[in-house]
């Protein structure tokens, strides 16, 4: 690389909203990809990281003659869930991003989750722009697949337009009274006051351009010292996910540095710090998500900013949320060791397992967080005793059969989004230990509570 030229790092772009604004589907809208129809009840319960080159945004944004400006190499984009329960991955999405699309849906304005989100980038001073989703709905609207908005919007008919005028001057007031100041793109004339609002069809495409510009245009222009490529690694564990195939795996967003196969890593685990030795660095092709399994490619090494699936021994208890360290020839293993246990400090807090209660075992630990945050809250209150992550097997029922003395209601497994093995299901029909089994969060909760209201009677 040439010397006294910075090189920039993809901008990391979090997306966020209330549940069902479209957020993922504005991703498969860019990616070409159906991720949302594949999802449990439509609903996104994971975080998830795609990678969208340059040249893919060049193309989409081509009808408005402004592609002399990018110079970024792409856009790393963090889909995350509006479901409320999930919170835990909002605020994961928006720690780690530059920038952030903050979904409204133009039928219903801003809605509990809209305002968390705006919370939490507001917290952490993100810039964000505005997508005013589902216009296609306006009663009326002519679709221009995949148009600019501007464009879009010129060939409506009166009526569609003030329709359009009368739902976004209501929601401009909307954001006024969280404080915030917002207005229609190409009437702002205060950015970085006053936030962007862009409106978009997920289904048709109308508002893609302007939205992908403005959000690389708008980090290119503020952030080039936050984007300026450094070697120094930075890297945070988005979710622990066992594959087939591959065993315990982390998905990883490297947003410095570069990884390498056989580097030796440092990750945080439940039962201590975990020294192991990079296996593989796997990715999703570009426009592919990479929480969604698919065909992977194997990298030597691979550099920031990306998403990552990484392969290594003894990744069983490592925790979702904390930071990877990868330990060189001259750094200190002691000191490292100590970052890795304050991380692991601030997510045990979030945890917490009272004496008795139910067994919950969940895919990765980024459910497990949000399942057990939605078990907490006071419309539902389970006290939860024991933990798993991965399939249920017999050890779990065993754990879970304790309960069988105590509370005979809690000697229950709640298991989200994972497979009971055989073995597990005859053990457990043999002690009395109940299993319910969801992909979907809040049905567990159904499922549990009337089994207690059958159990009273
Ligand atoms: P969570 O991740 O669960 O919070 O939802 P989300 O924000 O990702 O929304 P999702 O992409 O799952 O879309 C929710 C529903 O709205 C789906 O049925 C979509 O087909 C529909 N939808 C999304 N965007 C649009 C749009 O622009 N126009 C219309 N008409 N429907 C849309
Ligand atoms: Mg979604
Ligand atoms: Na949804």
């Amino acid at each position: 690389e040439d010397e006294g030229e910075k090189t920039l790092r993809s901008p990391i772009c979090c997306i966020m909203g209330h549940v069902d604004t479209g957020k993922t589907k504005l991703l498969d809208c860019i990616r070409r990809t159906n991720v949302q129809e594949g999802e449990a009840g439509g609903i996104t319960q994971q975080i998830g990281a795609t990678y969208i080159p340059a040249e893919n945004i060049r193309e989409r944004t081509k009808e408005l003659k402004a592609d002399a400006v990018l110079n970024v190499p792409g856009l790393l984009v963090i889909d995350t869930p509006g479901h409320e329960s999930f919170k835990n991955l909002r605020s994961r999405g928006s720690g780690l991003c530059d920038i952030a699309i903050l979904v409204v849906d133009i039928m219903h304005g801003l809605e509990p989750q809209t305002i968390e989100s705006l919370n939490l980038l507001r917290m952490r001073n993100t810039e964000f722009i505005v997508a005013l989703n589902k216009v296609d709905r306006l009663y009326g609207w002519k679709t221009c697949k995949n148009a600019p908005i501007g464009k879009a919007m010129k060939l409506q008919s009166k009526d569609v337009q003030l329709e359009f005028e009368h739902r976004t001057t209501q929601i401009i007031i909307e954001f006024k009274e969280q404080g915030i100041n917002t207005e229609l793109y190409n009437k702002n004339k205060d950015r970085g006051e006053t936030y962007s609002i862009v409106p978009t069809s997920a289904i048709s495409g109308e508002g893609i351009p302007e939205m992908l510009l403005l959000l690389v245009q708008w980090a290119q222009k503020t952030m080039i010292e936050k984007l300026t490529y450094s070697s120094d690694i930075q890297c945070t564990v988005l979710e622990v996910k066992v594959i087939e195939g591959l065993g315990t795996t982390i998905d990883v967003v490297l947003v410095n540095g570069v990884l390498h196969e056989g580097d030796a890593i440092v990750v945080c685990g439940y039962q201590g710090r975990i020294h192991t030795t990079i296996r593989s660095l796997l990715t999703p092709h570009p426009m592919k998500e990479l929480r969604v399994k698919g065909a992977y490619i194997h990298h030597k090494e691979i550099k920031a900013a990306q998403g990552i699936k990484i392969t290594a021994r003894n990744l069983e208890h490592a925790v979702a949320g904390t930071a990877l360290y990868v330990v060189g020839p001259d750094d200190d293993v002691e000191e490292i060791k100590e970052s890795v246990m304050d991380d692991m400090r601030n997510v045990m807090s979030r945890i917490d397992k009272s004496g008795e209660g139910v067994y919950v075992q969940a895919s990765t630990l980024g459910s497990l967080e949000a399942l057990l945050e939605f078990l907490k809250t006071p419309a539902v209150n389970i006290p939860v005793s024991g933990i798993g992550i991965g399939p249920v097997h017999k050890k779990d029922v065993m754990k879970a059969s304790v309960m069988l003395e105590k509370r005979k209601e809690y000697a229950t497994i709640l298991a989200f989004d994972v497979k009971v093995t055989p073995e597990a299901r005859d053990l457990a029909d043999d002690l009395g230990v109940k299993i319910f089994i969801s992909d979907i969060i809040y049905h567990l909760f159904d499922q549990f509570k009337a089994y207690i209201d059958n159990l009273k009677e």
